[in-house]
């Protein structure tokens, strides 16, 4: 299982790249007419999504990072900017839909992860390209079993965000919350033979 996964992994700023284009995907789908239901399914994927990629950011690629950037506050302002997104997070995780503020601070927590995003896109990745050219594959692998085992120490949630989900599955796809097993299912299975799919 590790060699495939160090196989089959992106490189950890693809990585990256593709859990912010699917919690954007999610944002997207969120709008103030939707039913209660759909809200609750769409704020759970995002939070769960958020908080893996957060970790998952601030255990692998952030220290590697911090090793070989000259200019360090770039790294260091992630950590409260997490630290903000987090805060919303557990606001929103003790509100219902329909409670004032509800879609507020979704469009809050937004804001905040949309300018997060857009700092990461634009300066922490190029830096990452630049400085850990070598090791963007096997921090990439690292991730992913880490993704892999915060998935599994959250499997009730997310097999209940995903229920909740339906029938847009796609949701928590969206989220990312599952992306990079997503992503190793596909590329192992069409590693297959075609006789055995
Ligand atoms: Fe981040
Ligand atoms: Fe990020």
């Amino acid at each position: 299982m590790a060699a495939l996964i160090s196989q089959l992994s992106p490189s950890v700023t693809d990585m990256i790249r593709m859990d912010h284009s699917h919690v954007l995907e999610t944002f997207h789908q969120f709008h103030a007419g939707n039913p209660p239901d759909k809200k609750a399914a769409l704020v759970n994927a995002t939070c769960l999504a958020l908080e893996i990629h957060a970790q998952l950011e601030e255990e692998v690629f952030y220290p590697a990072l911090r090793e070989l950037a000259s200019d360090v506050d770039i790294v260091e302002k992630s950590y409260p900017e997490h630290a903000e997104m987090r805060r919303l997070m557990a606001e929103l995780r003790g509100m219902r839909p329909g409670d004032p503020g509800y879609d507020s601070t979704y469009l809050e927590l937004m804001r905040n992860v949309l300018h997060h995003v857009a700092d990461e896109e634009t300066t922490l990745i190029p830096a990452a390209e630049r400085l850990l050219s070598d090791r963007l594959q096997e921090l990439g692998a690292q991730m992913t079993r880490r993704r892999l085992q915060l998935l599994g120490s959250r499997a009730p949630e997310v097999g209940w965000t995903a229920m909740r989900s339906f029938p847009e599955g796609a949701v928590l796809m969206a989220a990312g919350a599952v992306g990079a097993g997503a992503y190793l299912l596909n590329s192992a299975t069409s590693a297959l033979p075609r006789f055995w799919r």
